[in-house]
């Protein structure tokens, strides 16, 4: 059996993390702009930009990860480099970790904006893929759950979701920290096979 990854499975790891990188620094630029944005003037392009950035990409994003999920299942991944069982558990336990939130961001990300609906001094949400609206009817993006005022009591509003959103980043991100950590332990310190492998140097 081939020790490095394929090809296919190369492009979307690298191809997904560069994606990835650049979704979540346009999404604290959305984030951070909104409040000025309300006063109109650049900061509401700006906001405005990177919202729209922020939900085609995300929405690119969920459709790559459902097809690298289904992927990686049909095919084996290379049979293991040599290292302790803690190791590959630990390894294993951060990769599995990391595809649930390739899936629980982007569906956290569109339920909040599911649930949004006008009212409380805030419009619906109507911004997708630039300039065609997916929430408008007839569009073709569902509403996971039923929108309501962003101040509506319950937990299927907007907070909750957008809460979840923002938590799962920073749990990703220290996921990340880790997963990356190992990689440049494995490939300057052990010299082993690890990351040379998803290059494609091996
Ligand atoms: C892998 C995909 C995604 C990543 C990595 C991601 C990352 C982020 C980040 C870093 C923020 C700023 C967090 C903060 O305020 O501190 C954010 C906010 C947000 N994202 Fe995403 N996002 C993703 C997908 C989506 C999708 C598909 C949607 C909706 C279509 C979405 C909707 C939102 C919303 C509404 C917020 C504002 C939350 C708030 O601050 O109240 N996201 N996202
Ligand atoms: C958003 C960024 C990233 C995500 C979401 C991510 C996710 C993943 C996942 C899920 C796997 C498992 C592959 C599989 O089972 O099909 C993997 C493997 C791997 N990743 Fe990442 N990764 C990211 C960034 C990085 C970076 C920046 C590096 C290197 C510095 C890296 C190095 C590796 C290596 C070496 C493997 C292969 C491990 C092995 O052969 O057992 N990753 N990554």
């Amino acid at each position: 059996m081939a020790k490095a990854w394929t090809f296919t499975a190369r492009v979307l790891h690298w191809g997904m993390a560069i994606a990835i990188a650049l979704e979540v620094g346009v999404g604290f630029v959305m984030a951070q702009t909104f409040l000025a944005s309300l006063k109109g003037g650049w900061p509401a392009l700006l906001h405005l930009r990177s919202e729209q950035i922020h939900h085609t990409l995300g929405f690119t994003l969920l459709a790559l990860a459902l097809f690298r999920i289904a992927r990686r299942l049909r095919h084996r991944a290379p049979p293991p480099e040599p290292m302790g069982t803690p190791a590959r558990v630990a390894a294993g336990l951060v990769q599995a970790l990391l595809y649930a939130l390739m899936l629980l961001l982007p569906l956290s990300g569109w339920s909040a904006l599911s649930a949004l609906g006008s009212g409380a001094g805030y419009e619906a949400p109507s911004v997708w893929f630039f300039g065609y609206d997916g929430f408008a009817p007839g569009g073709w993006i569902p509403h996971l759950v039923s929108p309501k005022p962003w101040n509506a009591p319950g937990w299927l509003v907007y907070g909750t979701f957008a809460r979840f959103h923002v938590y799962a980043v920073y749990v990703g991100g220290a996921l990340l920290c880790g997963h990356i950590g190992a990689a440049l332990y494995h490939h300057f310190v052990r010299r082993d096979g690890v990351l040379r492998r998803m290059l494609g140097r091996d």
